[in-house]
């Protein structure tokens, strides 16, 4: 019981349009860190813990997919240190979650690059893709040495290595050749850390995404916020371009 109560907002009914696409920009284990006297990597760690938490909260709500960013292909500009600290922790992940994932029916994907990453990484990361592949209860995209930009880059690469004629490219040509090929665009992009920018993440799929910011530090996200950003993409009027129905 338990369980249900503290899901208040949902027993009340509140809750009664789940986006199919959620996509976190998991910002601010920086700063988190730094507002408790902690080195940067502690508040990536505390990042790393609280996703296993949040990802409990997505399954239980019926959110189909979840994109999280967690190292863009700028983030190689930071300190050796950090950024090796990152890499580590994605590899200790997988080794802590995979089989809780797979139970929970959680499909793992990896978008990104795998340029830049260690051999042992890429086949960790391929393990858990393959292990993964037959559940569809959630799908877990996990944005790894992911830039917007680069994907596009990448897509048109292999539109040309296909030899496809400027004729036969369109939206959804594009749309195919991207990381999430197949998978539906994010309705909802949640900010975390308070800043109001895209950072390169998800820029042609996110281009009718909703998109909810919030101040709280990632690590301090957690089931409220999620409910809250949640309620607030509710109440919004996705109108893609169009007239608000009552007036069609
Ligand atoms: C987000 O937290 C995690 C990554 C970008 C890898 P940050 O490390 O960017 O935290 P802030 O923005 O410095 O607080
Ligand atoms: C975006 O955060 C990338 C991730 C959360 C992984 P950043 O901290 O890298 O973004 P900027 O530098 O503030 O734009
Ligand atoms: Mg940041």
């Amino acid at each position: 019981m338990a369980r249900t109560s503290s899901f208040a907002p949902l027993e009340q009914g509140e809750l009664k349009v789940v986006p199919t696409h959620v996509a976190i920009i998991m910002d601010g284990n920086g700063r988190w860190a730094r507002a408790r006297g902690v080195p940067r990597v502690a508040g990536h760690r505390a990042g790393a813990r609280n996703l296993r938490r949040v990802l409990r909260d997505v399954i239980e709500l019926g959110i189909k997919v979840l994109t999280v960013y967690a190292f863009s292909t700028e983030n190689w500009r930071r300190p050796e240190r950090e950024v090796r600290a990152l890499l580590s922790l994605f590899g200790r992940m997988i080794d802590n979650e995979l089989d809780e994932l797979k139970r929970n029916g959680v499909r793992i994907r990896h978008v990104g690059r795998t340029e830049r990453l260690s051999p042992q990484l890429v086949k960790k990361i391929r393990y858990a893709e393959q292990v993964t592949q037959e559940n569809d209860r959630l799908i877990l995209n996990v944005a790894f040495n992911y830039g917007g930009r680069a994907e596009l880059v990448d897509a048109v690469r292999r539109i040309v290595a296909e030899g496809l004629a400027p004729e036969q490219i369109d939206e959804q040509t594009i749309a195919e050749h991207l990381y999430t090929a197949g998978m539906p665009d994010p309705d909802l992009i949640i900010r975390t850390g308070g800043e109001m920018r895209l950072s390169n993440f998800l820029l042609w799929q996110g281009a009718y995404a909703e998109f909810y910011v919030t101040p709280t530090f990632w690590p301090d996200f957690d089931r409220e916020e999620l409910l809250k950003a949640l309620l607030d993409y509710q109440n919004r009027q996705r109108r893609f371009g169009g007239l608000p129905s009552q007036q069609g």
